[in-house]
């Protein structure tokens, strides 16, 4: 029998930190929007760069960031921890930081 495990991802907002629990491969940006967080979105393709947000991302809560979000975002960015939210398929604990805003 599978048994669903929530993963619980960390939203730090304006010095406040809340949870969000999310399913084994759910995609981050829909997740943090459907919890009601104000995110802004556009294309949710990886093209526009809305949605970049920085996170912490531990090894193995989510793949590497892809040709396309280092093309969108910049080494600089990524370097920084910056990520196209839209392109983040959550698989373990992960941080989220959101702009005060
Ligand atoms: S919403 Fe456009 S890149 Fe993520």
């Amino acid at each position: 029998m599978e048994q669903s495990v929530g993963i619980e991802v960390t939203v730090v907002r304006g010095g406040k930190r809340e949870q969000v629990t999310l399913r084994h491969g759910e995609n981050l940006l829909m997740a943090l929007v459907q919890a009601g967080l104000p995110i802004e979105f556009f294309c949710t393709t990886g093209k526009c760069a809305t949605c970049r947000l920085q996170m912490t991302i531990p090894d193995g809560s989510a793949a590497p960031a892809s040709e396309t979000e280092r093309y969108r975002l910049g080494e600089t960015a990524i370097g920084d921890g910056f990520r196209l939210s839209c392109q983040v398929y959550v698989t373990g604990p992960l941080t989220v930081y959101l702009p005060e805003s």
